[in-house]
């Protein structure tokens, strides 16, 4: 079985347009049994996300997807919850994707098992010192200082450190993504999906490939660089998930995206690839299963 797997399309963003248009029509020219898309595929816009899932109309095997943060980011008066739950699952049946967060896709002896995946900050880079408020609030503390609406994380408070102060960076999830949740809530929620979704396969499959968008194992966190990047690393994933792949023998693969930077990594029995698409460059990699 020949399956084909890209990440990080961002059919939204001007510069990924060509580059994806490009990527897509190599992948169809490779053929195979799947092809997988496995997050940030678009943002806010469902069109843009129905036009990338077209260019894909002519692939003649089957077509599977999971979101990325990118894909529930919504507009005012919206709901990321919705658009995960309800939105995003219609937009893919309508292009002949399945969405794996709702349900794994067998086929002949491999169950395709799949979630978005969120952050619940235990990636966090402890050597920043930069409080916990901040991290739900998705700014750093340079970055707030700036910002009059987070005032309220600084007033008051004489926890920084000079280095955390200076840190300028910001999630962008923090404005777009719009649920009551906390992140850690829906991280377990996710989680607990995902290991349940899993279980299912393992009792109908020989072997499970796992599709995540966020990175579910820490070794897969790139650990130096500039702090606004080492402030991101908080927003990349969380090992709940890698640890659901852990507990089933027989998830031997795992595809993720995300950090727009190519690796693979060996944790336990899982060989666990991050495709590596940037803005600008796209990737797909086959897989002979
Ligand atoms: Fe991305
Ligand atoms: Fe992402």
């Amino acid at each position: 079985m020949r399956v084909l797997a890209t990440a990080d399309l961002h059919y939204d963003v001007w510069r990924s347009r060509r580059p994806a248009e490009q990527l897509a029509r190599r992948m169809l020219a490779a053929g195979g049994d799947v092809l997988i898309l496995a997050g940030d595929t678009a943002g806010i816009d469902t069109e843009k996300l129905a036009q990338c899932l077209h260019l894909f109309a002519h692939f003649t095997g089957r077509k599977l997807l999971v979101p990325g943060n990118h894909c529930i980011w919504v507009g005012p008066c919206q709901s990321s919850w919705d658009k995960y739950q309800n939105i995003l699952p219609r937009v893919a049946a309508e292009h002949s994707f399945e969405y794996l967060d709702r349900q794994p896709a067998l086929q002949d002896h491999v169950a395709f098992v799949g979630t978005m995946g969120w952050y619940d900050y235990s990636y966090r880079d402890q050597s920043l010192a930069i409080p916990q408020r901040f991290y739900t609030h998705k700014v750093a503390p340079g970055a707030a200082a700036r910002l009059p609406c987070y005032q309220h994380l600084l007033d008051g408070y004489s926890d920084l450190s000079p280095q955390a102060a200076s840190i300028t960076a910001r999630w962008m999830d923090g404005q777009w993504v719009k649920w009551t949740f906390l992140d850690p809530q829906v991280t377990r929620l996710l989680a607990d999906r995902f290991a349940e979704h899993l279980r299912w396969a393992a009792d109908r499959a020989q072997t499970i490939v796992a599709v995540t968008h966020h990175l579910p194992f820490a070794r897969m966190l790139k650990k130096t660089g500039r702090p606004a990047w080492r402030f991101a690393n908080a927003f990349m994933g969380s090992e709940l998930f890698g640890q659901a792949m852990l507990d089933q023998p027989k998830c031997r693969l795992a595809i993720c995206g995300h950090s727009h930077r190519a690796d693979e990594v060996v944790v336990g029995h899982v060989h666990c690839v991050n495709i590596g698409s940037t803005y600008r460059h796209k990737r797909f990699t086959a897989f002979d299963i």
